[in-house]
């Protein structure tokens, strides 16, 4: 059976990677999720520490995703899959253009080490959630509450006001 990294960015974490992990879960049985850097997202709001924090106890919370390990990782997905022991990176797709970046990192990440990446649709109804308009929105006290889970929308509620 293969072990399935889940690998992102998560400033923040949302009910959408939520899912896709569930989804690997499902598929796989042993998943890792591993907090990342996006080199394309310089500017994020929360550093990597507590974007790991955040997926640790969101994925605490939630019913039959305790046992999934989280890790974080300073470099390429290539290299974050050899070091959690995961064969298959697993990738939720939204949308036309989600699929058009993702297909182009699982062809390039093939290329470097034959990792293979299997993409799973997003959930209909979260397909519209992104970690960049959470940010935004709650940044200025807009409410996201219901795009989040509880350990992110706590910390969100304590930001400063801009
Ligand atoms: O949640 P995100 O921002 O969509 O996650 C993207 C992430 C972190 C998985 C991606 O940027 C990534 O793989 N970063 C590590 C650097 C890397 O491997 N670059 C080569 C890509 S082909």
């Amino acid at each position: 059976m293969s072990v399935a990294m889940c690998p992102g960015s998560f400033d923040p974490i949302h009910l959408g990677h939520l899912d896709v992990i569930r989804q690997a879960h499902e598929l796989f049985g042993s998943v890792v999720v591993v907090t990342m850097y996006n080199p394309t997202k310089p500017s994020g709001l929360f550093g990597l520490d507590e974007r790991q924090a955040m997926v640790t106890e969101s994925l605490a919370a939630e019913q039959g995703l305790g046992n999934v390990r989280v890790e974080t990782f300073p470099g390429l997905a290539v290299d974050a899959a050899r070091a959690v022991g995961a064969d298959v990176i697993v990738k939720g797709v939204r949308n036309v253009t989600d699929f058009d970046v993702e297909m182009q990192m699982a062809l390039t990440n093939h290329s470097v080490t034959g990792v293979r990446t299997v993409f799973v649709p997003c959930r209909p109804d979260l397909s519209f959630v992104s970690s960049r308009f959470i940010r935004e929105i709650a940044q200025y006290g807009g409410a996201v509450h219901h795009l989040v889970p509880a350990p992110v929308s706590r910390r969100l509620a304590a930001l400063p006001p801009r």
